[in-house]
């Protein structure tokens, strides 16, 4: 099954997407970590992206499509993936449609209001694993690797408001054109712990996957 993991900045993709490869296989590609890989590396991707990355706006899409259209060729990916933070806007959807077969877009929706806490309060390891403040008790390293935990160069307030300022005007439409092609699998992201929504959404596939 491949799957497009829509939702916006916050709103659990990367929680959810670890969940999901380890229940189902399924390979994890954010392109969110593939331009923070290719920063650190200083390649010239990295030197392109952290610009618009730093004032919460889109890479500009011929980056990043040629960068999924490669990935998207490794064999790897033959038994299903998940693609997370791509597609981002309408253009990135149409060009998609050109080299994949996109079975499902799970869409995981939560309040606006709550956006902004769990980035801000977000702690990140390099091994992909994402905590808040609120879980950790004080806790500095990653409880699945022991790597040391940090905070991402734009989970500060400001990039934070022009994400999702992004989200609402680009990313969002999204919903509408996942829904006319009859894949659009919405969750509540907003209610529950990140297992209680790993439950919804592990209810939802495995009907959609029995079928
Ligand atoms: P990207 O890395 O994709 O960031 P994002 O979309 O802003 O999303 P986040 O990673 O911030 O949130 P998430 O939904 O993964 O939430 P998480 O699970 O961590 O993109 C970064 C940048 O790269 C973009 O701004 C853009 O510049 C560029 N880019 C990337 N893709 C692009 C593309 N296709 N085109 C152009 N540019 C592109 O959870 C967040 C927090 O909430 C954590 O602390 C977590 O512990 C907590 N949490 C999760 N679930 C719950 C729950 N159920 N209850 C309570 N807390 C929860
Ligand atoms: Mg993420």
């Amino acid at each position: 099954m491949n799957i497009v993991l829509l939702g916006a900045p916050g709103a659990g993709k990367g929680t959810q997407a670890s969940k999901l490869a380890a229940e189902y296989g399924f390979i994890h590609i954010s392109t969110g970590d593939i331009f923070r890989a290719n920063i650190k590396g200083g390649t010239e991707i990295g030197k392109v992206a952290k610009s618009y990355i730093d004032a919460g706006k889109l890479v500009p899409d011929e980056v990043t499509c040629d960068i999924v259209k490669n990935r998207l060729a490794e064999k790897d990916i033959a038994s299903g993936y998940m693609l997370d933070g791509f597609p981002r806007n309408l253009f990135q959807a149409r060009e998609l449609d050109k080299f994949a077969r996109i079975d499902v877009c799970l869409n995981i929706d939560v309040p606006k209001e709550l956006l902004m806490d769990r980035i801000c309060g977000r702690r990140v390891c390099a091994c992909g694993e994402s905590y808040h403040v609120s879980t950790l008790n004080g806790a500095t390293t990653c409880a699945k690797c022991g790597g040391k935990l940090y905070r991402r160069d734009d989970d500060n307030p400001e990039t934070v408001a022009a994400r999702l300022d992004t989200y609402e005007k680009q990313t969002a439409p999204l919903i509408d054109y996942y829904k006319a092609q009859g894949k659009l699998l919405t969750v509540h992201g907003g209610k529950g712990s990140p297992d209680g929504v790993f439950a919804e959404i592990k209810a939802k596939l495995d009907k959609l996957i029995a079928k």
